[in-house]
């Protein structure tokens, strides 16, 4: 017998020129280097350039990955974008990125799960590829999420930055016998209940503006450890494997003390553990792939390995994908 499975052929990523140092931000709001570092590990973040927009890194984030993988842009029949922060209200930035890469054929959407876009993002490429219905996608996690802060918000600004990743998935046949590669299995959850701990105030229905981000820090932090690890905890059951497993914990880059904390929870060494935090701060749907591609370019992730990806953000929303490279 044989199956389709989803196969990563490459990833890619791209961050805005401006880095931005959390001294900077020290002087917009009453903050200082030491008090971001030490709540949250995060020394510097890339800020969009005036102009600079979601697609334009998903682009260039894109065509990275195409590069990695050895495909042209016209091999792909399918985009799925994660963001929160699209070009427009419609149509969605996928489709723009479509535009871009010369594709006229196959199908482009977004998909909006705020931090846990890109693994929403993962699984629902799965499903198509798995189904036949299509055989190669780009799965791309883009957010301009300088847009949408509270720049005189000094428990928000902080936390967040700019940048694009984007990976190649293609199905492919593979006998049941073997050992799997690719998307080994998906867990996504989310609850409406928790919006008001992590929200935008504006939006083209409610208030016909695009608003800014709302949080309450310490409330997300409370459930965030939690929610990571029952996913995981349900990817390791469906797979039969465990912590000792892993090659490589690739978390949604959101705070160091969270993702320490999962690590510890789920007993995965701190050598495992692929952090960007420190360089990206929180990139919301592009973490992932931003990640994915610094440890893949840096030689830690190769063929072979197996790599879990997790994220939470606002809904809550939350999900794991287990990867054999
Ligand atoms: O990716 C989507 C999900 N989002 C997250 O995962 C974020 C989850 N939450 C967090 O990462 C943390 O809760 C934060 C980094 C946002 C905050 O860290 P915390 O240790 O939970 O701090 P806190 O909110 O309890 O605030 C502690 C103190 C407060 O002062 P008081 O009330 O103790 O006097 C804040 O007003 O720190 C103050 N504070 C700041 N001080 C300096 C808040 N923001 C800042 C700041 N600079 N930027």
């Amino acid at each position: 017998m044989v199956m389709l499975r989803s196969v990563v052929r490459g990833v890619g990523s791209h961050l805005p020129e401006r880095v931005m140092a959390n001294a900077e931000l020290a002087r917009l709001v009453d903050t200082s280097d030491e008090w971001i570092v030490q709540r949250t590990g995060i020394r510097e973040r890339h800020i969009a350039a005036e102009g600079e927009t979601t697609s334009d890194l998903a682009l260039k984030a894109a065509e990275a990955a195409l590069a990695a993988a050895g495909l042209a842009a016209g091999d792909i029949d399918l985009i799925v974008l994660a963001t929160s922060t699209p070009d427009r209200t419609f149509p969605a930035t996928a489709t723009a990125v479509q535009m871009r890469l010369g594709i006229t054929h196959g199908v482009a959407f977004d998909l909006q799960a705020v931090c846990s876009g890109f693994v929403f993002a993962v699984a629902t490429a799965d499903k198509f590829l798995r189904s036949g219905s299509h055989r190669r996608a780009l799965v791309i996690g883009a957010e301009t999420f300088s847009r949408i802060l509270d720049w005189t918000d000094r428990t928000t600004c902080v936390l967040f930055g700019d940048g694009a990743g984007a990976m190649v998935l293609e199905a492919v046949e593979q006998a049941d016998d073997a050992v799997p590669r690719g998307v080994l299995t998906t867990h996504l959850r989310s609850d409406g209940r928790h919006t008001p701990k992590l929200y935008v105030d504006g939006g083209p229905s409610l208030t016909g503006t695009v608003g800014h981000l709302r949080m309450e820090g310490r409330e997300v932090f409370k459930h965030a450890v939690g929610m990571i690890t029952d996913v995981i905890t349900d990817a390791y059951a469906a797979t039969g494997t465990t912590s000792a497993d892993l090659d490589w914990f690739v978390p949604h880059q959101a705070n160091r003390r969270i993702i320490d904390a999962s690590a510890d929870k789920l007993k995965i060494p701190a050598d495992k553990v692929v952090i960007t935090v420190d360089r990206h701060g929180n990139t919301s749907a592009a973490s992932i792939p931003l990640a994915l591609d610094v440890a893949v370019r840096d030689g830690r992730i190769r063929p072979g390995h197996l790599v879990m990806l997790e994220a939470m953000g606002g809904g809550f929303t939350w999900g794991s994908a287990l990867v054999r490279w």
